[in-house]
Parts: C-alpha cells; structure tokens; sequence
C-alpha cells in the first residue's frame, strides 16, 4: 500500500467535513473518490495531500506518517487542486519552467508536453488554451518533479465530451507509466472507466467502496430486460418465466429484472412466439446506478 488513511476527520466549526474515513491505495491503481457536492472529497484530498491539518486519525504515504509541509512528501507528489489558475499572460512553456524550479527532481517538461498534447502549445499564453487544454497544463504542471502518486480533483469537470476523453487518455498513459492516482470525480462513467477502485463518499462518511465490479454486483440488479412496442403488450405474458424477479412499465417500456442472464431469451422466445413486434434492449447496472441508489441524490434532484 502505497497510502493508508486510518479513521480520517477533518472539521470546520460544527461542518464534518470528513467524519472518519479510511481507505489504501495501492501502487499503480488509479483510485477514485465519488461523491456529491460537499460530501468532503477536496477536503479528504488536501489533508492527505498534506496542504491542510487533519483533527484525528492517521494518514501514512510512502511507509511514512504523513506530516503538513513536508519536503519529502512534496517532492514525491504530484498535486493538482480542484480551484486552479495561472496568470492569463504566463505562456506555457514558462509555467512548466517555473513549477519544475520548486523541485530538487524533475523531467524533461519538453517530453510531458508531447505526453500531454500539448506541444504546440508551448508558447501560448495560459489565457489562450481551451478548457481542456488547461487541465492538461495542470496536470503537466503536477508531474514535473516526476511523482509517485498524483492527486487529481475533478480535473474534468467542465471538460466537453471529446476534452474529456483526452484527459482519460493521459490518465492511462499515466497509470501505464507506473504511477498512481488519486482521484475525485463527479462522473461515474469516468470511474467506472478509469478507476481500479473507487469510494463512495456522502456527508464525510464511506458509504461504499471497492472495485466497480464489486459494486455494481453488490447492487443485484444485473440484468434488465426493456421492452419497447407500438403494440399493446400484455405484462401478464412474463410472469411464466422462472427467472423474473420484477416487471414494471414505464412510459410505455416494460423493463423486465432477470436473476439471471437467460431472462433475456426466455422474453424473446415469447416475444418471438406470439410475433410481436418489439425492440428488446438488455442491460446491466453500471456505477451509476450505485452511486444514484446510495447517494438519493437522484431522489433530491426530482424533488
Ligand atoms: N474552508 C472551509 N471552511 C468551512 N467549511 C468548509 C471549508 N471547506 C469545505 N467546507 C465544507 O466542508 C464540506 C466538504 O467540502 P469539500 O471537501 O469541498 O467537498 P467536495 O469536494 O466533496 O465537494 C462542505 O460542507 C463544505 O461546505
Ligand atoms: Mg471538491
């Protein structure tokens, strides 16, 4: 285990901004922190980050406790926070030279623009670059003394679809490399994609974590059948299949919850006999799911 984070809390005022978190990363995974606004992930990140002290609890990185504003932690870190700007009129090339300055190790800045895509940027001015293209500095920024692990939070927050999966793409590039991440993130596709395993987060406290497999399984709503008719479907037709456990209709789609893969060709043989003609669409859980279920804060956005 690279880092350990033993029963971490962090408050401010009466706010429990982290109320007893623990979790390990182990080298070379790419570990995701989930959760909704304000439910402490800026905050969990910065105190093991060591930028902030932490009330209780014990944070232990490269087999060391961590202690705040401490050489040997920064010089092995790589940190990019959540609110970060440059001057508007600092080019590129200018920044990298400036942040490697502050490490007594660094890379070649040339070559983490190649690995960044960002080569020819290099003599734009900060305030020229696309949103993207500003995380990707950031990041270029944050592995310029060559860090063992990277702290990334919410680095894509904001990013269009196609920027973001640049980002996705360094950060594998990265993870290859034989680095490890630390990451928060509002979207669960990005995780379930990205993250090796991940920690659900809600008002300072773990709700769930694990691998997204893990997670997704552990939810038990793996298989679902959606049936879309211009016809008028009788439900009643399903109930004779062993392997139904619930049928719903909603807005005109049937969605049919299988224990069981064979749900999906028992429906279409019944489908298929009677000759109806439908659109059968099968699907399994993902994080989203998950984070939806456990979080309500699918519940709180309809209310
Ligand atoms: N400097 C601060 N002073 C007071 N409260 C804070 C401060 N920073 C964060 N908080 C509060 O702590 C909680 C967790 O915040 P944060 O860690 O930023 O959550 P997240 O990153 O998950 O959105 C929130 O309720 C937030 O309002
Ligand atoms: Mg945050």
């Amino acid at each position: 285990m690279i880092l350990k984070v033993n029963n971490l809390k962090k408050h401010y005022g009466d706010v429990k901004a982290v109320d007893g978190i623990s979790f390990s990363v182990k080298k070379g995974e790419i570990f995701g922190i989930l959760g909704p606004n304000g439910a402490g992930k800026t905050t969990t990140l910065e105190c093991i980050e060591g930028l902030q002290h932490h009330d209780e609890g014990d944070i232990e990185i490269f087999e060391k406790k961590m202690t705040v504003n401490d050489d040997f932690f920064k010089e092995r870190m790589g940190i990019q926070l959540q609110e970060s700007s440059l001057p508007p009129r600092m080019k590129v090339w200018e920044a990298l030279d400036l942040f490697s300055s502050f490490y007594n190790k660094n890379v070649d800045w040339r070559e983490l623009l190649v690995k960044l895509q960002l080569e020819d940027k290099k003599n734009n001015y900060f305030s020229s670059l696309s949103g993207g293209q500003k995380q990707r500095v950031f990041v270029a920024l944050a592995m310029v003394n060559d860090p063992e692990v990277l702290f990334l939070d919410e680095i894509t927050t904001g990013l269009d679809p196609m920027a973001r999966r640049q980002m996705w793409n360094v950060m594998k590039t990265i993870k290859y490399a034989g680095k490890t991440v630390v990451m928060s993130t509002h979207y669960m596709e990005e995780a379930e994609y990205l993250c090796d395993r991940v920690m659900i987060i809600d008002k300072g406290k773990v709700i769930a974590d694990g691998t997204p497999g893990e997670l997704i399984d552990r939810m038990g709503m793996k298989n679902r059948v959606i049936i879309e008719s211009e016809e008028k479907i009788d439900v009643e037709i399903f109930k004779t299949i062993k392997s139904v456990l619930d049928i719903s209709v909603e807005k005109g789609k049937i969605e049919i919850e299988g224990k069981d893969t064979s749900v999906l060709a028992d429906i279409a043989r019944i489908i298929n006999d009677r000759k109806i003609k439908a659109n059968i669409q099968y699907k399994t859980a993902n994080l989203e799911d998950v984070y939806l279920h456990l979080t309500d804060h699918f519940n709180e956005e309809v209310i």
